[in-house]
């Protein structure tokens, strides 16, 4: 059974096309003095807010605050606008926050609901791939600070999520490859089955997303419930992390969102499926098939970073032990182990390669 941490409700998932009329009814029937508090982002703001405002019903009052879009908006800043939003609008104790948008909006939202008055419920309505199969699920909240990702925040459940596939429908092609990073990562790191499935398909078109997604998302579940807190198990999640982090940070501070978290990942786990082979014995066929993968799906060329500035930033991770780089390494598909390195020249052969199988010819 599953376990819950103290005080916390358990988090229902509910996956299907059509999950908006659900939440719509959901909301409808928790929302205190028929008051939603509804964070944004300037997409979900125009698409997706109108359908959900709609099925919600005119008695019901939507507050509404916009974020602008982007993971750079996981900022301090933004969290105290949250807070006073909901305090200039007497939001109380059994209030609660709908989360409407990508892994940026699920972050700060539920680090916001989760502190505000010592925690109001939430709820989370993901709009991206990438916020339905990782960021949306499992409790994790936070933002960024002083230039490390999600640095700061809490876990937290939301109190339901309602992924609507349809949504996807009108996703970019390059949003749609950036979460499809993270089922990929799932597959790796769970299932030999559904990585010999998922390393030949092609991105489903919108039909199929409803069972891949309940799929890839049942892998993250099991590891929630035995790790909620991150102490052990729960780390494998962060398979392609270690590099993938140090990538889109840098990337991003010299220009905003020019790389989407997923394709950092996906390149990171080039990186991580090299020292798997080299420190793990990790077939090196299974890097061989995820590096024709990467090729037939990513365009993402060398990160265009100096390799010791990537370093750098790896040895500033939290997850890192101080003078160390502590990344989850593969012995086998569904084999995860935690490696700590500490060799710089084997982390820069690890950037090299992965750099150097991202400009390859497309196959
Ligand atoms: N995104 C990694 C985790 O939820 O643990």
């Amino acid at each position: 059974m599953r376990r819950q941490p103290a005080g916390q409700q358990r988090e229902r998932i509910f996956i299907e096309a059509g999950a908006i009329v659900r939440a719509a009814e959901y909301l409808k029937e928790h929302a205190e003095n028929s008051e939603l508090f509804v964070l944004t982002d300037l997409n979900t703001h125009l698409h997706c807010l109108p359908i959900l405002s709609a099925l919600t019903e005119r008695k019901t009052i939507l507050h509404e605050l916009e974020l602008p879009a982007g993971d750079m908006s996981k900022n301090p800043d933004n969290l105290s606008r949250i807070w006073g939003w909901l305090t200039s609008h007497n939001a109380g104790r059994k209030s609660l926050l709908v989360n409407l948008g990508g892994g940026m909006v699920s972050d700060i939202g539920g680090f916001a609901a989760s502190t505000y008055m010592r925690g109001i419920r939430f709820v989370n309505i993901p709009t991206s791939l990438l916020a339905m199969v990782d960021a949306s699920v499992g409790g994790k909240t936070g933002i960024n600070f002083n230039n490390v990702k999600n640095q700061v925040g809490t876990f937290s459940l939301p109190y339901a999520v309602f992924i609507d596939p349809r949504f996807l429908n009108t996703l970019p092609h390059r949003e749609i490859l950036s979460g499809y990073a993270e089922m990929i990562k799932h597959a790796l790191i769970f299932s030999e089955e559904e990585w010999n499935r998922i390393r030949y398909r092609s991105i489903p078109d919108s039909e199929d997303w409803t069972g891949l997604i309940r799929n890839s998302i049942s892998f993250k579940s099991r590891i929630v419930q035995s790790d909620f807190r991150d102490r052990g198990i729960r780390q494998s999640l962060n398979f392609g992390h270690t590099f993938g982090h140090a990538y889109e940070i840098l990337s991003n501070e010299a220009e905003p969102d020019k790389v989407r978290h997923g394709e950092a990942v996906a390149w990171g786990m080039l990186a991580e499926l090299y020292l798997s082979v080299r420190l793990k014995g990790l077939p090196a066929g299974v890097l061989e098939d995820y590096v024709q993968l990467y090729q037939r799906l990513y365009n993402t060329h060398t990160t265009g970073i100096d390799p010791q500035r990537l370093i750098r930033k790896m040895y500033s991770d939290k997850k890192n032990i101080t003078g160390s780089v502590r990344p989850v390494l593969l012995r086998n598909i569904a084999s995860p182990e935690p490696e700590i390195i500490s060799d710089d020249i084997l982390l820069q052969k690890a950037i090299d390669f992965a750099n150097e199988a991202s400009v390859s010819e497309k196959v």
